[in-house]
């Protein structure tokens, strides 16, 4: 199936792991020209490289999006190296999900600062530069704790639940410019931030086993942890031009774990 995404320009923010290093990897291979940022510099680079030998043009660029000085950095870079975008995938951040009497205000607004301002920055600078190409397509990485949140879930749910309510705005508000935007829900993806909880549990198992006993504890009704390449499929084809007709969707990623659609 062609997906009609060579020659695009994307950005993945959080490119340097986990489903942002697969999804760039995914979108190159695609012949994307990729965009993306991270804060530490090392990882960056490497996956700079991979994409490289993908055969992608790329833009590696060290950025904290929870910071609003870096984030207009980061697109006077993505402007100065590719002159324009046609999709952006808000996907930097990690899990805050705690006691809801252990979270203090720092902890919200961190959360909030990554997982919320970060993704409104990003799209503020994105729109006129997919605008000016006629459309383009906005695809914000959630959980699903955005829809169904559970007990010791904050602040990460409702910072979650804002960024679904920023995806159906902004779908109905851009949907005239022909950008559309969708949310994918995620539940469990194999990626940096699972493995190294498993390094501070002390290796208890081998990785896949561990996985399976993750998997297994949450009740995963497909019974498996995803990989972060399936997640990347869901990314492009959303990307695509086959998927012309979606926006304002967000798409449960998690093997049938949210009890909800
Ligand atoms: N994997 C899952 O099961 C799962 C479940 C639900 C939701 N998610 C969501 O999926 C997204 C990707 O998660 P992941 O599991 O792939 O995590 P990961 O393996 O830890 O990767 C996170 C990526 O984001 C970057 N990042 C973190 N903070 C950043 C910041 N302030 N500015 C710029 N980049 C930053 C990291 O690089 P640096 O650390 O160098 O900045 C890294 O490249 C996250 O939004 C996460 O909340 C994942």
């Amino acid at each position: 199936m062609d997906l009609g995404l060579a020659g695009k320009v994307a950005l993945v923010t959080g490119g340097s792991e986990g489903l942002g290093r697969a999804t760039a990897l995914a979108l190159a291979r695609e012949g994307c020209a990729v965009a993306i940022c991270a804060r530490r510099p090392e990882p960056l680079r490497r996956v700079a490289e991979e994409i490289a030998a993908a055969g992608g043009p790329v833009l590696a660029q060290p950025a904290d999006v929870s910071r609003a000085a870096e984030v207009r950095a980061l697109f006077a870079a993505l402007r100065a190296r590719f002159g324009g975008l046609d999709i952006l995938v808000n996907n930097a951040g990690t899990s805050a999900a705690m006691p809801f009497e252990a979270a203090d205000d720092e902890t919200w607004q961190s959360d909030l600062d990554l997982k919320l301002f970060a993704a409104i920055r990003c799209i503020r600078e994105a729109a006129p530069l997919l605008r000016a190409r006629g459309g383009g397509r906005i695809i914000n990485i959630l959980n699903t704790g955005a829809k169904a949140p559970g007990a010791r879930s904050l602040p990460t749910a409702a910072t979650r639940a804002a960024g679904l309510a920023l995806t159906k705005a902004l779908s109905r508000e851009y949907a005239g410019d022909n950008i559309l935007v969708n949310a994918i829900c995620i539940g469990l993806v194999r990626s940096g931030q699972w493995e190294r909880r498993w390094e501070r549990e002390g290796r208890p198992d081998t990785l896949d086993a561990w996985y399976a006993r993750l998997a297994q504890e949450r009740g995963v009704p497909l019974g498996r942890v995803a990989a972060a390449e399936e997640l990347a499929d869901l990314v492009l084809f959303l990307a695509s031009e086959r998927a012309r007709y979606i926006t304002g969707a967000a798409i449960n990623f998690d093997g049938g774990l949210c009890p909800v659609w």
